[in-house]
């Protein structure tokens, strides 16, 4: 299925792929590449030439595409700019590597900080200047030359049961309080959704504070650090935690779940705060979007990323996935409504990205997942 979506949507426009019988796929595929380097390896400099057909652009992502392909369709309908897609579930990165100057990609997509900042850092983005993009994206949500873009925002916040009294004004470092002792369950400190925390953790307060908030959250742990985030509520509702940490999104998907189902009785069974560092909003992690290097449609993509931040595209993304929309104003789902505003942290996510891998090894410094 992966592998036929990949071929219908190769970005290789000389290839008869309605010629290819669909039982020789893997073997198609392997074809269908090699008659693109065929094409693109001997002269390199002929390559936008022959992949720029007027009307169309190449998009490489790792999203689901059940929540894209919705929002690519509005933009073909809109614009009549088909989109050539290759949806990718890992190796984004080795395949750009590996592609080099050939590649065909125009738009690069993806969710967390640390992928798409590792792509640009690799050298694989090309700064756009957007009065569109600059005008729907906050100034820390965006690199400073435009080389990415954040698109959605997945802020990371706290699932405590719903009859619990928690304080106004909860903070991040709260967690590490003797009070929540054998109260906390969370998922492996070693994802990205919580080395993206612990990161911005170590940017607010620097590293020998988070060292020891982070020996103080495993303190309070009731279980081993596993599973997902939508265990958090399964084990809040289950009598194991009382709260923890997770991202926002998955309650929407929880609390509008069919009714009676488990995630339904899981989402039901707990509330939602967001924390803040204190003085600081919420910690957000992002989907986000680049301009590739070598982007032979240029001005195509251009126009896909600000079709993007639209409203009636923002909007898909809030419905879609109950991600928070980048862009302010755009209409919620109810359920992340009625959470209330959310006071995304001002730092800029490169401040938070230079701590990863600090992050990372203090994960593994004081055992958290042990
Ligand atoms: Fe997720």
């Amino acid at each position: 299925m992966q592998l036929r979506i990949i071929l219908n949507n190769f970005p290789c426009p000389r290839f008869p792929m309605r010629l290819l019988p669909k039982l020789l796929l893997p073997a198609a595929c392997a074809l269908a590449l090699a008659a693109c380097q065929k094409e693109s390896a001997p002269n390199v400099a002929d390559t936008s030439s022959q992949t720029a057909t007027a009307g169309e652009l190449n998009l490489y992502t790792t999203r689901e595409p059940g929540l894209i392909q919705p929002l690519l369709d509005a933009f073909t309908a809109e614009t009549g700019i088909r989109v050539n897609t290759v949806f990718l579930k890992d190796g984004l990165m080795e395949r750009l590597n590996a592609e080099g100057e050939r590649s065909t990609a125009d738009i690069l997509m993806t969710v967390d900080t640390g992928n798409l900042l590792d792509v640009v850092e690799a050298g694989h983005a090309q700064p756009l200047k957007s009065e569109v993009l600059e005008a729907a994206i906050p100034a820390h949500l965006r690199g400073a030359n435009g080389e990415w873009f954040a698109l959605s925002l997945r802020d990371r916040v706290v699932y405590a049961d719903k009859d619990m009294t928690l304080p106004e004004g909860l903070t991040y470092q709260d967690l590490a309080k003797p009070e929540y002792k054998g109260k906390l369950c969370i998922r492996s400190g070693q994802h990205p959704y919580n080395t993206s925390l612990i990161a911005a953790m170590i940017a607010h307060e620097g590293e020998a504070k988070t060292e020891s908030w982070l020996r103080g959250v495993k303190a309070n742990l009731a279980r081993k650090p596993a599973g997902g985030d939508r265990d958090v509520a399964r084990d809040i509702l289950a009598g194991i935690c009382d709260l923890g940490l997770a991202n926002t999104y998955y309650v929407g998907r929880m609390k509008n779940a069919e009714a009676g189902s488990e995630q339904r009785q899981w989402g039901e069974a707990i509330q939602v705060v967001r924390p803040s560092f204190g003085d600081a909003g919420t910690h957000v992690n992002i989907s986000g979007a680049v301009l590739a290097k070598h982007a032979p449609n240029r001005d195509n993509a251009v126009r896909l990323m600000e079709y993007l931040v639209s409203d009636a595209a923002q909007a898909l993304y809030a419905k879609a996935n109950y991600e928070y929309p980048v862009k302010a104003g755009v209409e919620l789902d109810p359920v992340i409504a009625a959470l209330g505003p959310l006071k995304v942290d001002g730092l800029p996510l490169t401040e938070v990205h230079k701590y990863r891998r600090t992050a990372s090894e203090l994960v593994d410094k004081v055992g958290f997942d042990q």
